[in-house]
């Protein structure tokens, strides 16, 4: 009796433990691979052949140090990555809480000129048409690496999770590495006394891998119940980047956001106003101390008011205060924050970057009359 009591409990431990938590995925880094009875080449044959993964389709498992006629593929020393060819996906299985909201983030390097996309999905999902494409455009980390993130809510206990090429009719030797696939609890953060705004400061946000000095993408034209930076939506084309206080300087707590796409990506927010109260938007402007250097503008939008906030960067971290009021003319304020000027960084890398913003609040004003 009593036996069968202690083997439930630790039957149930065992269960709650298998529980997925922040970081990293079971297997997520590829390190447990095919046997070589599994392989052709570096095809992957058996769909079962990836520990904690399914795939279908042409999936590559490449190792560091693999070439692609000249090219050195990006994987890191003593490190393994898959490759998607086109039409290919992997799956994984996690076990998460339903009804909690959370972001999954992963590694990725494009290995053509091309542009490709990734398209990632939950199951089970009661939304139809719903998934997340990930452009994978422009490089803007140094090291070949950049790493993505996506939001989704747990509609059950378990959970599948797709990575999958859309792409057809292109060079089928083309494709992403994928890398260290991570997911992160995210919980809805309160609003702060003296800020209208949800997460203004952007402490809540995906998981960023400690061992990657790259931040981490939010995808562009995503819906707001896939933003995996909570509260926040990114309009237009281009996705913004998410970096950290370990790699990063950062105006305000631990993290940030760098516009590093100019005019083609908006961070934006909506929220509640009273038509024809004076409101002020109070935020941060600075730069990320990455080499990202020259004369920076920001732009904020918010009722009929759009103005530019000049920042000099001189890529080695700093930031300053800046304050747009305005009327609200409607019950909903859409405030929003792009960069006028592409940036590139100093270290002829070509990668792309920009003004920081932070720590942005919005707050009714009183007495307009007083400074
Ligand atoms: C994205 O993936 C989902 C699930 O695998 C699929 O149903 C959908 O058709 C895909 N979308 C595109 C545009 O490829
Ligand atoms: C980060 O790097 C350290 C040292 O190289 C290594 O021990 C650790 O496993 C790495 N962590 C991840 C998540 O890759």
């Amino acid at each position: 009796m009593k036996k069968a009591a202690i083997l439930l409990v630790l039957l149930f431990a065992t269960v709650a433990n298998s529980s997925q938590k922040d970081g990293l995925l079971s297997n997520g880094n590829f390190e447990l691979g095919p046997k070589p009875s599994q392989m052709k080449g570096t095809k992957v044959v058996d769909r079962h052949a990836i520990p904690n993964w399914e795939i279908s389709g042409y999936v590559e498992y490449i190792k560091s140090g693999q070439t692609q006629g000249d090219m050195l593929l990006p994987v890191p020393q003593g490190d393994y990555a898959v490759r998607l060819g086109e039409d290919a996906s992997i799956k994984t299985k996690v076990k998460l809480t339903k009804g909690v909201f959370y972001s999954i983030s992963f590694v990725f390097a494009r290995t053509c000129a091309q542009e490709e996309k990734l398209n990632v999905s939950v199951s089970p999902n009661s939304e139809p048409n719903d998934w997340g494409i990930l452009p994978l455009q422009t490089m803007y980390s140094s090291e070949g690496w950049d790493s993505y993130s996506w939001g989704f809510l747990a509609e059950a206990d378990e959970i599948d999770i797709v990575i999958h090429n859309p792409a057809v009719e292109k060079d089928p030797a083309c494709g992403p590495l994928i890398d260290f696939v991570a997911l992160k609890a995210l919980k809805t953060p309160k609003r702060p006394r003296g800020n209208m705004l949800k997460n203004g400061n952007f402490e809540v946000g995906p998981y960023i891998f400690p061992n990657t000095t790259w931040g981490v993408l939010i995808p562009p034209n995503i819906e707001d119940d896939h933003s995996p930076l909570l509260g926040w939506m990114i309009e237009s084309l281009k996705a913004v980047k998410y970096i950290d206080s370990e790699h990063f300087h950062v105006p305000e707590g631990k993290r940030a956001v760098e516009l590093v796409a100019g005019r083609e990506s908006a961070l934006a927010q909506v929220v509640r106003t009273r038509p024809g109260k004076i409101y002020d938007l109070l935020f941060s402007i600075g730069d990320a101390s990455n080499s990202c250097e020259g004369s920076m503008l920001v732009e904020a939008f918010a009722g009929k008011i759009t103005m530019q906030f000049p920042y000099e960067s001189k890529g080695k971290g700093g930031f300053k205060r800046a304050r747009l009021r305005f009327t609200a003319i409607s019950p909903r304020t859409r405030v929003r924050f792009l960069s006028t000027y592409y940036h590139m960084k100093s270290d002829n890398s070509g990668s792309l970057c920009g003004p920081v913003v932070d720590d942005v609040r919005l707050v009714g004003v009183r007495n307009p009359h007083l400074p």
